[in-house]
């Protein structure tokens, strides 16, 4: 995929990838134990967080904004404060968009811009005080400054 002036929404192909790749993420989330952390934080059936997430994205990308027409303003720090979220959920949820975004088959510019900005995002979400060891920490800035 090469960035020819679309949108990431339209590079990505669409409202079906974005649909795919929301499936594909709460897929690893409910069915690899490693990510248990964050599947225990959402309720036991994930239709309704899989639509919220792929209304959210696809406003997000540039496409339709979907959650706004419906929910109003995402706030979506605040809509995750009832969530403890550090460094783990944080890292856990990166690692179920890495995979989700692998399935898909997401490469090149768009990958890289994608990495980049879920890292953002992600690293935003946290609402708990943590007190990362040094090399915790120059990992996370090392991977970050990596990324654009
Ligand atoms: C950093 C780790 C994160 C954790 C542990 C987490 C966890 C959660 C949980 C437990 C919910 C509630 C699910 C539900 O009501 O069905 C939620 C909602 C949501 N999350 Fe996350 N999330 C994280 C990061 C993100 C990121 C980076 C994005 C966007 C790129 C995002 C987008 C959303 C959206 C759009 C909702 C629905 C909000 C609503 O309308 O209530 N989340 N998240």
């Amino acid at each position: 995929m090469t960035n020819t002036g679309a949108t990431p929404y339209e590079q990505l192909g669409g409202d079906d990838a974005v649909r795919r790749l929301v499936d594909a993420f709460y897929d690893h989330m409910d069915q690899d134990p490693e990510y248990a952390l964050i599947r225990d934080l959402h309720p036991p059936t994930l239709a309704g967080s899989r639509e919220k997430l792929y209304l959210f994205l696809s406003g997000w990308l540039g496409g339709p904004p979907l959650y706004i027409q419906r929910h109003g303003h995402p706030r979506l720090r605040a809509r995750h404060l009832p969530f403890s979220i550090g460094a783990r959920e944080r890292d856990q949820w990166l690692a179920c968009m890495t995979r989700a975004l692998d399935d898909v088959g997401v490469e090149g510019e768009l990958r890289a811009l994608l990495d980049g900005q879920f890292m953002k995002v992600a690293d935003f979400m946290r609402n708990r005080e943590e007190h990362a060891s040094p090399e915790a920490r120059a990992s996370w800035l090392s991977r970050l400054l990596t990324r654009r």
